[in-house]
């Protein structure tokens, strides 16, 4: 395992993540610096000195040697950097202003797309004279991007969306706003994937006839004919593992049904409501996208004509058997 790069906080504007990566992609680790441990870090880099920082927990620490620098963190194996390559590495990541971005998101034709706002911050040309701003990768940007006025209906506590979701089949003719489906999108893209091969493919339907032409494909659901049409299809040839195909076909039809379900739950969280349409006749729906992809699921997502509270299930007890 090796020190590989440093990261924003994710959860703060404020320190760092360093980040080691190892030849598996399970084989990461991460040690989350906050802004004094940072601080006394970058200190002592600067310095080319050797030096120990104390870590907030009191009982973790960093030490600086000249050849390699150690980190000794309580309840964690020992993680080592060389120096050099540490140093390089924060002493050009503290040279950018780490500050919260606000992201805006473009109507797009296939693939959503972000930019960064640039930032008009008073003591930005003082803290950073020719600075770039770091860009985040699209998916973490379009996760962490906001609204630029706040939308009351957007609900960011996961178990209230579990409570609250409920399907909808009559949809207001509202439009979806453009951020509301990126984020939409870039949800279904964190979903597990088998050996993360991503054996799935989302289409985005924006067009009108192909939306009417879905509806027939899926046995004449009107509703198919929604603001916001994804068509989740499997793609085993992605699934790179030595399985036979049987199994990389039962992958892909869970990657791609995962990938919907977030896509559902984001939606629902964002104050929208949608149909999952599971009846549907995949030769036709191959023919109208013009994909050798056999879909799994098309999600028809809007604004519901009313807000209806969800749906009852069996009890709890009855669902689950419990092997001891
Ligand atoms: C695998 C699957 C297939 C489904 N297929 C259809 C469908 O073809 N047409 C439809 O109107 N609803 C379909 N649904 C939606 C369910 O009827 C709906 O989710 C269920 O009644 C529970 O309601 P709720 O989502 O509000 O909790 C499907 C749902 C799933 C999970």
């Amino acid at each position: 395992m090796e020190f590989s790069k440093v990261e924003p906080a994710y959860t703060s504007k404020d320190g760092c993540r360093l980040v080691w990566e190892g030849k598996g992609e399970d084989e990461t680790d991460t040690v989350i610096l906050s802004k004094n441990e940072l601080d006394s870090l970058v200190e002592i880099l600067k310095k080319d000195v050797a030096g120990r920082v104390h870590l907030e927990d009191m009982n973790s620490s960093i030490m600086v040697n000249s050849d390699v620098t150690q980190f000794t963190l309580q309840d964690h194996r020992q993680l080592e950097a060389d120096t050099f390559e540490l140093q390089k590495k924060v002493l050009e990541f503290v040279k950018i202003p780490h500050e919260p971005k606000y992201v805006y998101i473009s109507s797009k034709e296939f693939y959503p797309s972000v930019w960064v706002r640039k930032e008009k911050k008073k003591d930005e040309k003082k803290f950073a004279p020719k600075r770039t701003p770091q860009k985040p990768s699209l998916l973490q940007a379009i996760l962490s991007s906001k609204p630029e006025q706040k939308d009351k209906a957007v609900q960011t506590d996961i178990f209230k969306i579990f409570a609250t979701r409920r399907s909808t089949r009559k949809f207001d003719n509202a439009k979806v706003e453009s951020w509301k489906i990126d984020k939409i999108l870039a949800a279904a893209d964190t979903a597990p994937t088998a050996g993360n091969f991503q054996g799935l493919k989302i289409f985005y339907i924006k067009n009108k006839t192909t939306k009417e032409a879905l509806v027939e494909a899926a046995n004449k659901q009107p509703y198919v004919n929604a603001p916001v049409v994804l068509v989740f299809c499997m793609d085993p040839s992605r699934v790179n593992l030595k399985f036979p195909q049987e199994i990389l076909d039962k992958f892909s039809l869970q990657d791609a049904t995962l990938a919907a379900a977030y896509a559902q739950l984001a939606a629902a969280g964002l104050g929208l409501s949608s149909i999952w349409i599971g009846m549907l006749d995949e030769k036709k729906i191959q023919t109208i996208l013009g994909t050798d992809l056999r879909p799994s699921s098309i999600l028809c997502i809007g604004y519901p004509d009313k807000k209806r509270p969800p749906k009852s299930r069996r009890k709890l007890k009855e669902l689950i058997e419990v092997i001891k």
